[in-house]
């Protein structure tokens, strides 16, 4: 038998030893041949685009039940020379939860889909979630025990709270609370030991380190303790859209300025996309609010602060802040909030997104001039989440994410396909770069900033000196998402796993002192 074979085997071994359930294992441990295993593989993948036969896929997909089950994974995949991708939502936009990009090592999936449990203490105002529910899981969770608290987090109800904390999360209460990450109280995390920590033995640095660092650094988070925040009773919602022969652009461009500075109540963000209208083309900016309070305080506002969306009383939409969630999610709240508990099935679309940061209001023909993009035949979606509020009150060092005070807004390019072929991927993804390229004057500049969950590889992929990832070439792709935090990331990595067990092609590489 090969070398290779003896230590799959011995790995396989290590596992079946040290994982049981009432069922024996076969519903944790799912290898090539077990009749479930491609079905368990593709459930939670979003993006087509890593759903191919060029894709390596894992040797094995581990699916604990247990904490201890993370722990011997762990332990198991270390002594046998494997590596881990944990895997919560699936949602990585670039697969790096259950893909090698050049498929250089033998890997295994720990999916933490079956550690889903949600307890949410109202009295307190906390909740523990383990890290394989999704965002819907825990905002239906918080709405059946109490209309006082939500969360802040994503707007996608199916995206997994591992994956989504670790990197940071916003949605649509970003400017009154912050991002999900900012909203951690403690963690349990199983790092490269197999060791089970939470907060205090972490120590304060690591404990930094995983709220908004990125996925799977550090190690596998199992679960977090967060803090739910205060939702009135009575929330609302409005979408005003508006097509360029309405002045589209003209009111985009005045809402740069304006919304970062509205009241930390409100959120305003905007949808761009092409639309057919009368057999034409045009741009649309989709204006999507959410305010914490009633219509009638929100017509006061945006008459004060933002008279030229032309807002009225009829385009409020007034409903609970569970209800608000559904309306951000499917467009509408007429639906029953089970919703939120569907966690989709198999992947349906390919995408590639990229992301920015804006600074400074971008002139008007500038913007003009890229939007006109949109009506390309392959074209995308732009989306203009504000900041300020709350954003500006956190320092940038707080937390590993540091795109706070002075940043207006971040951009969001999506483009999506359904078809299976080759010029439509070509298409798009020229279409998306190019995008990217021209709005390079108007953004952030050293560096050109960027969210880490919305991953891009284009940033730039680890390259390793020897089995460890180079911290000066990392510092490419890491200083785009960290800025200054990313040297302290990288010292934090180097103490808690400098033999770098838990790389991936963007995974925080070590930096060892007197480097
Ligand atoms: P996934 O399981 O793919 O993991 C992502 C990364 O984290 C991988 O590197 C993975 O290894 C690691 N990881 C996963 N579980 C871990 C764990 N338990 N411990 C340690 N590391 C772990 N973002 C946002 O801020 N606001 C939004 O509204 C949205 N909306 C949205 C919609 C859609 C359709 C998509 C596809 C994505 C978003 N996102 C988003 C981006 C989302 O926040 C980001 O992709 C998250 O990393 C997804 O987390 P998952 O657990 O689903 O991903």
């Amino acid at each position: 038998i090969s070398l290779a074979n003896q230590n799959y085997q011995s790995f396989l071994h290590c596992l079946y030893n040290n994982i049981q359930s009432s069922e024996g294992n076969s519903d944790i441990i799912y290898t090539p041949s077990n009749s479930n295993y491609t079905s368990f593989y593709l459930s939670s993948i979003r993006n087509l685009r890593f759903v191919n036969s060029a894709t390596t896929k894992p040797l094995l997909i581990i699916a604990p039940t247990n904490v201890s089950h993370v722990q011997a994974s762990v332990v198991c995949a270390r002594e046998n020379g494997f590596s881990i991708r944990a895997r919560s939502g699936g949602h990585d936009y670039e697969g790096l939860s259950y893909r090698e990009v050049d498929n250089s090592r033998r890997f295994v999936i720990v999916d933490l889909a079956n550690l889903r449990e949600i307890d949410v203490d109202v009295t307190r105002g906390t909740a523990w979630v383990q890290a394989g529910a999704t965002v819907g899981e825990l905002y239906y969770k918080i709405s059946i025990k109490t209309n006082l608290y939500g969360f802040p987090a994503g707007i996608c109800p199916t995206v997994g709270i591992g994956g989504h904390i670790s990197g940071g999360g916003f949605g649509t209460m970003l400017r009154k609370y912050g991002l999900a990450s900012d909203n951690v109280l403690d963690a349990l995390l199983v790092d490269a030991n197999g060791d089970l920590l939470h907060k205090d033995p972490m120590g304060e640095d690591l404990f930094w380190a995983i709220r908004g660092g990125g996925g799977t650094s550090y190690g596998i988070v199992v679960s977090w303790k967060v803090k739910l925040v205060p939702v009135p009773p009575i929330v609302t919602v409005f979408t005003i859209n508006r097509v360029t022969k309405e002045g589209a652009i003209d009111l985009m461009s005045k809402w740069q300025s304006i919304a970062p500075r509205l009241h930390e109540d409100l959120l305003i963000r905007i949808v761009a996309q092409q639309i057919y209208e009368g057999g034409e083309r045009q741009v649309q900016a989709g204006f999507n609010a959410l305010f914490l309070g009633e219509c009638v305080q929100l017509v006061e506002l945006m008459e004060t602060d933002f008279p030229e969306l032309g807002m009225q009383r009829q385009d409020c939409k007034e409903m609970s802040w569970i209800e608000s969630a559904l309306y951000f999610a499917f467009y509408t709240s007429d639906i029953s909030k089970e919703a939120l508990l569907d966690r989709g099935t198999e992947p349906y679309r390919y995408f590639k997104a990229k992301s920015d940061f804006v600074k400074e209001p971008i002139q008007k023909s500038a913007l003009e001039k890229v939007l006109s993009h949109l009506l390309d035949d392959y074209a995308g979606v732009i989306i203009m989440d504000p900041y300020g509020a709350k954003m500006d009150n956190i320092s940038d060092t707080a937390t590993p994410f540091p795109h706070r005070k002075g940043n207006l807004y971040n951009i969001q390019y999506f483009t999506e396909w359904t078809q299976n072929d080759t010029t439509t991927y070509k298409k798009r993804m020229t279409w998306i770069r190019n995008i990217y390229d021209e709005m390079e004057p108007y953004v952030s500049t050293n560096p050109r900033a960027a969210y880490i969950n919305y991953r891009d590889l284009d940033l730039g992929i680890n390259e390793l000196v020897g089995a460890i990832a180079s911290y000066d070439k990392g510092k490419i792709w890491g200083e785009k998402y960290f800025k200054g935090n990313f040297e302290k990331l990288a010292l934090v990595k180097a103490r808690v796993d400098p033999f770098d067990f838990f790389w991936n092609e963007q995974s925080v590489p070590p930096l060892f002192a007197g480097h």
